[in-house]
Order: structure tokens, then sequence, then C-alpha cells
């Protein structure tokens, strides 16, 4: 793949998210520059990402080009359904192959590429990665550990403006803001297992929730940058200072520095 093919990706995706901005509905506004600046760092991190695991350019413009279009199904579902959430709407990495296919995006590269791309695309939201070839695999892993990265910075900098300023939380709270934490969830955690969304039933939870998502980052370029710019802390922070949590947060703590080996 050629880095035109990009650059005009990246023109069409500006045009293209300028459409869902209206002139009188501010909600919805920030709602849709959340996930085009969201993007916009992706794509950073994903080039950080490639360069830190030594890829060929050609490799590096396909990774890019995924993180480009990862959430291009974001845009019509807040836009259609008012809510990011896909359990109320429905799968916006399917949605958004459909966008890409409709708007044929991907059809002046390899068939291969194609391929890779859309699959990469269609499972970054899922809880864990299908049985795929070893390079699409790669490509898969490498979106997931970047777009979490992204959200660590976004949930660290909201629990800040949640807990100091009510008013200013941009995310979407669905939980009370109780210090319990669900015991099954504690049990996830002390086992380096992914917690399940059904189980969440307070704020505390869903922290913990985000917290776990370490255990689910292939590689240790993401986690070091997690834990050394201070997103691992930047959540913890903002937990109840209870057994169940500060259990969770030393081990959490530990899994990190020993994968890290400091
Ligand atoms: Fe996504």
């Amino acid at each position: 793949m050629h880095k035109q093919q990009l650059d005009s990706l990246k023109q069409w995706f500006a045009g293209y998210v300028r459409t869902f901005y209206t002139p009188d509905d501010d909600y919805l506004n920030n709602n849709i520059h959340l996930k085009e600046c969201h993007t916009r760092r992706v794509c950073a991190e994903m080039r950080a990402l490639a360069e830190a695991l030594a890829m060929n350019a050609d490799d590096a413009l396909l990774a890019e080009t995924i993180a480009l279009l990862h959430d291009a199904g974001r845009f019509e579902q807040f836009t259609k359904y008012r809510t990011y959430k896909d359990s109320v709407s429905e799968n916006h990495c399917l949605l958004g192959l459909r966008i890409i296919a409709e708007h044929n995006l991907l059809d002046t590269l390899e068939s291969d590429e194609q391929r890779l791309i859309r699959d990469a695309i269609e499972f970054h939201g899922a809880k864990e990665l299908p049985a795929l070839d070893n390079r699409t695999l790669h490509f898969g892993k490498m979106i997931r550990d970047v777009d979490k990265l992204d959200i660590f910075c976004l949930c660290a900098e909201n629990y800040r403006r949640f807990h100091e300023d009510k008013q200013s939380f941009v995310f979407e709270v669905e939980f009370p803001d109780a210090p319990d934490v669900t015991s099954a969830i504690l049990d996830s955690i002390l086992n380096n297992r992914l917690i399940d969304y059904r189980l969440l039933t307070t704020l505390t939870d869903a922290k913990l929730l985000q917290l776990g998502w370490v255990f689910d980052v292939s590689f240790d370029w993401t986690l070091r940058q997690m834990r050394d710019r201070g997103y691992i802390d930047g959540i913890m922070l903002w937990l109840p200072d209870t057994e169940a949590t500060r259990k969770a947060a030393d081990h959490i703590n530990a899994y990190v520095a020993e994968r890290l080996h400091s």
C-alpha cells in the first residue's frame, strides 16, 4: 500500500466526519468530536507502536489505515441512536465495515490487504480475538492495544472531571457512584481474567473493568505507555479506598511490574 492511498483516505475521513456536525445540537457535536479526536490520537499511537515494533513502511501504513477506519461506524451510530453503546444500538465494528463498503474505501488496495483491514476492524471491539492467521492477528492486536491506550487516557481524564465537577462529565454514566465491588469482578481481576460487562453494577466496578484491560494488552510497549504516562494511576486515584479495591489495585500493579520487569 502507498502513502498516497492513506492520504486520500485521511481526506475522505475528514470530509465524512464533517457531515455529522449540526448547527444546533451541542450534545451530538460534542460526541462526534470525541470520536473524531479519538481517531486522530489512535492513528498517532499506531504510528508510534509500529515504530516500536520496527515494522516495515508498508505494514506501518496498513496499521495506520486500520487505526483511521476502526471507528468509522461510530458517527452514524451516534447520529442514529444517540448512544455509543453497542448493546442498545448495533455493533459499531460491523457498521464500520458497511460504511467502508458503501464508500468503496478499500477498492484500490490489494485483496489480501483489504481482507486484513476488514478483519482487524471487525474484531477490534470483540471481547477476544477469534482464531485468525498470524499476520491478521498481529494487526488485530495492534489496533486493540492502541484503542485501549487512548481509552485509558480518556478515562483517567474523565474520572478526574467527574469527581471534581459532576456537570462536566462527558461520558454517559450508567451506574450509581457507589464504592461496592461485585465479588465476581474482584475475582476476575485476581485471576487475570477479563471482566464481563454484564457483571457491572457500580461505577467502581466500571473502573475496575477498565483497569482489568491490562490483562488483554498484547504488546509491552502499550503497557509501558499506560503506566509511564500515568493513565493507570489516573484511574486508580479515583477508586474508593476499600479492602476490595486495594486488593485489585495491588494485584494489577504487581502484574504490570512483572510484565515490564520493573
Ligand atoms: Fe471501536
